[in-house]
């Protein structure tokens, strides 16, 4: 290397920089703290085995240190709540996910709104907007999930291999969530649907960017992703215009049918004529900003819907086409209930396929990553087993020693249990000591009935319609990239059930 006397100076840059990092990062850890996992190079900490090896990682940390534990990542000491923890750290209110989210998933840059007060007026939308009325909306989300299947998988008189990555399956929940958020009009647009469908992927180019500024703070990654968005970069806003192009029409029409028919208008069930009514949604003029407000409101719900329920339809699909062993059992209860309803399910039909469910709560069990969930320590706080969490701590959720459990699963933890729920009276949308894929306490995940709902509609049409197969015969592996995983890619094989 040549060593001019430009590049001396760059070196000393380099060397202050590093230094700096150091100085202010270097973790300092309380007496009375859960233990901290020895490390090796300061800076990296445990940074490169939390993002290559994160299983087999906290699986050794998890034996030597008990739960829980401390680990240094990116520059940030985060501590490790496994089994034990995690319920105390979900049933009190002092831990924060939100907060903790923002730092690793800023939707609040490209969404204003997204902020604690809106997330709540979210939550409580889903639950009286969405959950209350689930029965009213299964007709509407059967027909919404058949246009998808007909049109995305089709006719498959020959077997056909179809590749899962393209998300086919997101297209598959964004249409009956459309439905149901924008209402029966506008859910026919196929570029709404589109919008839906495509938001978080696009969203998530963000979180892509890897977040090598974190390591001097996760503020300063966050701020450099917001640089790039006020010069121009604008992964979703043509979603957002898409959006308001088809909303504005249909909520003028609303506001004007509202005020010419009075006590005679008739209001649409879906989310939109929802907002319209409550105190801080209701307006008598669609300004433009009354419009962005909506938009993002229902981007919101759309980035916390679509996505998760999507890449978990998709896993249960790979399970189910990878496992023949279940297919006839399945698939009888699945044919039963179509006979019994004509091909019109209703919501208690739904809730009558219980091998279905409990095979689904059983492959939401398995479709994990290492760990996630993080929260934020809001105040000091002592836990019961006398260890102090400091003010601002992120603390995530260890999610594999939850739900591989071996007084719970047996002592294979990770054998795939079927019938587990039905043979311990567990639906698949009911939390539990060691079911935390919805969370657990009161703030558990209030789309999950919908969520589930959905799942179960999907596979049972599918089941119905095709045979299905992984063009291996076996089940496929998941992807997993650092502590996170994703549906397996091999593509899944259709064929047509001979009725
Ligand atoms: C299989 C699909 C889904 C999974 C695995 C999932 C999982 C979760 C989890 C783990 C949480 C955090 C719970 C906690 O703090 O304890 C959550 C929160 C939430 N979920 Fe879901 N969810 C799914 C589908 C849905 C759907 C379909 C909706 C809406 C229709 C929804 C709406 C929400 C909302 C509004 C929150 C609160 C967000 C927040 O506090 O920031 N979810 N979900
Ligand atoms: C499916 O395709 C086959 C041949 O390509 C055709 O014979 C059959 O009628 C089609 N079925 C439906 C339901 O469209
Ligand atoms: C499994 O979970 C239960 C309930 O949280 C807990 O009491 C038990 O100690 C756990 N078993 C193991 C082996 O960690
Ligand atoms: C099964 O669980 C449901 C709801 O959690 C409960 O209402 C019902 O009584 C339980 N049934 C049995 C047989 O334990």
């Amino acid at each position: 290397m040549d060593l001019s006397f430009e590049t001396i100076p760059a070196f000393v840059w380099v060397f202050i920089t590093i230094y700096v990092i150091y100085w202010i990062n270097n973790p300092r850890v309380n007496k009375n703290e859960p233990p901290m996992v020895p490390y090796k190079f300061p800076i990296i900490g445990h940074t490169l085995d939390y993002f290559f090896n994160a299983e087999n990682f906290l699986a050794e940390c998890r034996q030597k240190y008990g739960d829980p534990f401390n680990i240094y990542v990116l520059g940030q000491v985060n501590t490790i709540a496994g089994n034990e923890i995690a319920q105390e750290v979900y049933n009190t209110d002092v831990f924060n996910l939100p907060s903790a989210m923002q730092d690793i998933f800023p939707l609040h840059l490209v969404l204003k709104s997204h902020n604690p007060e809106t997330i709540g007026q979210v939550i409580k939308t889903v639950r009286e907007g969405i959950t209350a009325n689930l029965p009213l909306y299964t007709g509407r989300m059967q027909k919404q999930i058949m246009i998808s299947i007909n049109k995305e998988i089709g006719n498959c008189s020959n077997p056909k291999l179809i590749i899962t990555t393209n998300e086919n399956f997101a297209g598959i929940i964004a249409r009956p969530l459309a439905d149901i958020l924008v209402g029966q009009e506008i859910s026919k647009k196929e570029d709404v649907v589109k919008a839906f469908a495509d938001f978080t992927k696009d969203f998530l180019s963000i979180v892509a960017i890897p977040p090598i500024l974190s390591f001097i703070h996760p503020k300063v990654h966050i701020q450099f992703i917001a640089l790039l968005l006020i010069f121009g970069w604008s992964p979703i806003g043509k979603h957002v215009t898409t959006l308001k192009k088809h909303l504005r029409p249909v909520l003028e029409k609303r506001l004007e049918d509202k005020k010419i028919l009075d006590d005679k208008y008739e209001p649409p069930l879906d989310i939109i004529e929802y907002l319209m009514d409550s105190p801080e949604y209701e307006t008598k003029v669609i300004t433009d900003d009354y419009l962005n407000k909506i938009c993002e409101f229902l981007f919101i719900i759309v980035v916390v819907s679509i996505h998760t329920t999507s890449s978990h339809i998709t896993c249960a699909l790979y399970e189910f086409a990878g496992r023949p062993e279940l297919w006839d059992d399945i698939y009888e209860e699945q044919v039963r209930i179509d006979k019994e309803c004509n091909g019109e399910l209703s919501s208690q039909l739904i809730n009558k396929m219980v091998k279905l469910d409990s095979f689904v709560r059983e492959s939401l069990r398995n479709t994990i990553p290492v760990a996630a969930s993080p929260h934020r320590c809001l105040e000091t706080y002592t836990l019961k087993n006398g260890m102090t969490i400091p003010k601002g701590r992120v603390v995530q959720t260890y999610i594999m020693d939850i739900h591989y459990n071996t007084t719970t699963y047996g002592p294979e933890p990770r054998t795939f249990l079927p019938y587990h729920g039905l043979e311990n009276n567990l639906s698949a949308s009911k939390t539990d000591k060691n079911y935390f894929i919805f969370g657990s306490g009161r703030h558990a995940c209030p789309g999950r009935f919908f969520a589930v709902n959905e799942i179960k509609v999907g596979l049972h049409k599918l089941i119905l319609n095709y045979h299905i197969k992984t063009p291996s015969g076996k089940t496929e592996k998941k992807v997993q990239i650092g502590p996170f995983a994703f549906p397996p890619v091999s593509g899944l094989i259709f064929e047509n059930r001979k009725k």
